[in-house]
């Protein structure tokens, strides 16, 4: 039951800024957006002259100039290499120094450990392994190490939370049993691999002078096509060590910008797959109210997609990209790595090219009817994966780089529940939302931001500037948007958004 004092509080504050706009009607409120379709999500309904038009954050000239630094050249040598390895299929051979996935590994390893000196030690180069079971049903004929190569740069601010890049480096034919037969992969996916090869090569002098704020992990991980063994391997490690993972970034497929029959209009674009609730390791009543109050699109991953959207928006003059974020947990009937952390209850997204290329992906070497197939490098296009690495990296150093996300965002469910009594003020039915969170104790915090949007709007459309405060009023209607609550650095750098939920019901009364 909502007090006498919050009831005062709630209607001073409508009153002070419930200022709308005059509405005037345009017959051209189904707009069209600039790729010529029909916008039909824009709604012309009155909204209130409150916040402003989302203004994508921008990247700061030291993370620039990191960017600029993402070499195609070493990218198409990266590939090459771990296609000359012929297979690293993860049951293939481990004690030929040229052949197999042992031979890959041990190569990875090395190069990480290379690349990683100049860090000064703020890069942790392992290799953990374990014993993985026969699996004839999955394509593991045989048992085998399954083994990933990575870097840890622990973060200085909150060394807990952590966000993790993936890309896996084994590598399949069409039977994915064959262990032996040339297995390319190399949009499939060494491109992912050079990408964590560049990130690292690139950070580790960054790091040596200013290590990021939280940590990052920059994995290479096997047995991708048999199970998603190398990943769940991770995935469960850092989930058992209660290790606050923020996010998994995984690349999978992001090569053949520029294949025939897709090119041009597929070089600049990546595509970014977000999990829905279904993927959420949280009660049912709780997946309820989300879904209930309109908040399905607003999944940790579904804010992650956003954020990699908005952040590369503000630097798509360097990264030339743009970023389709796509509510779905990845392609029709289709997985990857990100699943072992969604499993876990780890926010993740994957990202792969905008058209998969089928030609050139899981097929034997061969000509077949006058068709070239097989996963081969002169599929691969260096500078789109290099144009993808630059919006990996961004998201990866950036999100590192910014205050936590924000914990506790809630709700005011009160409003509007008297309507049916003779003693409820008008006023109290207002068309807004009241929110309240728990302002953290991150040295890296500036200001809080709320963020809406209108329900058919897939990025925000609004921000507003709330301060240090733990609570505010927004003059816009709870029915027509979604609203969001992210946290600004010092530095400018801001956080992804969280949602809000009703049940922490502790501030009502
Ligand atoms: C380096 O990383 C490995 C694997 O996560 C871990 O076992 C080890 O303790 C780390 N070493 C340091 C010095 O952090
Ligand atoms: C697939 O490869 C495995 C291992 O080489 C082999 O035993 C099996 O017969 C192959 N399956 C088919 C359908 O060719
Ligand atoms: C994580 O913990 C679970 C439950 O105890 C255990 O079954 C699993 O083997 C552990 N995984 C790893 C990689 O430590
Ligand atoms: C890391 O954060 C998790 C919550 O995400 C917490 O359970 C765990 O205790 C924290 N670990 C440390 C070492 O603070
Ligand atoms: C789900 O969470 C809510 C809020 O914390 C709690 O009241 C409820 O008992 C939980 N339900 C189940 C089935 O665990
Ligand atoms: C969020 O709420 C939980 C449970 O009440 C509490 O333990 C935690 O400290 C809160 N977080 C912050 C940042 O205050
Ligand atoms: C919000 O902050 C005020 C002081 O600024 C404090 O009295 C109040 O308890 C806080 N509310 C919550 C929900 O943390």
């Amino acid at each position: 039951m909502a007090s006498i004092r919050s009831l005062a509080f709630l209607c001073g504050a409508v009153h002070l800024t419930f200022a709308q706009e005059a509405y005037t009607f345009t017959p051209s409120s189904i707009l069209i957006g600039s790729n010529g379709f029909v916008n039909w999500g824009a709604g012309a309904f009155p909204q209130a002259s409150v916040g402003t038009p989302l203004v994508p954050q921008s990247t700061d000239l030291e993370t620039l100039a990191l960017l600029q630094q993402m070499d195609p050249n070493r990218i198409q040598s990266t590939i090459q290499t771990l296609v000359n390895f012929g297979t690293r299929h993860t049951a293939s051979d481990t004690t030929s120094p040229t052949r197999g996935i042992g031979a890959a590994r041990n190569w990875l390893l090395n190069e990480m450990t290379e690349l990683a000196k100049p860090s000064n030690g703020a890069m942790n180069v392992s290799m953990p392994c374990y014993q993985q079971a026969a699996s004839p049903a999955h394509g593991m004929p045989i048992a085998a190490q399954v083994c990933n190569v990575q870097v840890e740069i622990k973060g200085f601010v909150d060394a807990n939370r952590t966000y993790v890049y993936t890309g896996h480096y084994d590598s399949r034919r069409l039977n994915n049993s064959d262990y032996t037969g040339d297995a390319p992969g190399a949009d499939d996916n060494a491109s992912a691999v050079a990408i964590a090869l560049e990130m690292i090569r690139i950070l580790a002098p960054a790091v040596s002078k200013s290590p990021p704020a939280a940590t990052i992990i920059i994995a290479a991980v096997a047995g991708e096509e048999q199970g998603l063994y190398g990943s769940n391997f991770l995935a469960q490690t850092l989930k058992n060590a209660s290790v606050n993972v923020q996010a998994n970034f995984n690349d999978d497929i992001v090569g053949s910008g520029s294949n025939v029959p897709f090119s041009p209009q597929n070089q600049h674009t990546i595509r970014i797959f977000g999990a829905g609730t279904d993927y959420l390791t949280i009660n049912s009543s709780i997946i309820k109210e989300i879904i209930s109050t309109g908040y399905q699109d607003d999944t940790p991953s579904r804010h992650l997609g956003r954020y990699v959207q908005e952040v590369n928006a503000g630097a798509s003059s360097v990264t030339e990209m743009d970023v389709a974020l796509i509510y779905k947990p990845d392609r029709f009937f289709r997985g990857g790595d990100h699943e072992s952390f969604l499993s876990v209850g780890f926010p993740a997204v994957r990202f792969t090219e905008p058209q998969e290329d089928f030609y050139h992906q899981h097929q034997d070497p061969r000509v077949q009817d006058g068709v070239t197939y097989g996963d081969e490098i002169e599929y691969v296009d260096f500078e789109y994966t290099a144009r993808v690495g630059k919006v990996n990296l961004l998201s990866l150093w950036s999100i590192a780089n910014a205050p936590a996300t924000p914990s506790n965002f809630t709700y005011d469910t009160n409003i509007g529940f008297l309507a049916d009594s003779l003693d409820t003020p008008p006023s109290y039915l207002e068309n807004i939302i009241k929110l309240y969170w728990d302002v953290e104790n991150d040295p890296l915090l500036a200001y809080y931001e709320v963020v809406w949007r209108p329900m058919a709007s897939q990025q925000w459309t609004h921000m507003l500037n709330v301060g240090l405060s733990n609570t505010t009023i927004i003059p816009v209607s709870k029915d027509n948007a979604v609203f969001g609550l992210r946290a600004v650095g010092k530095d400018g750098k801001k956080s992804p958004a969280t949602y809000a939920l009703a049940v922490a019901s502790q501030y009502f009364g």
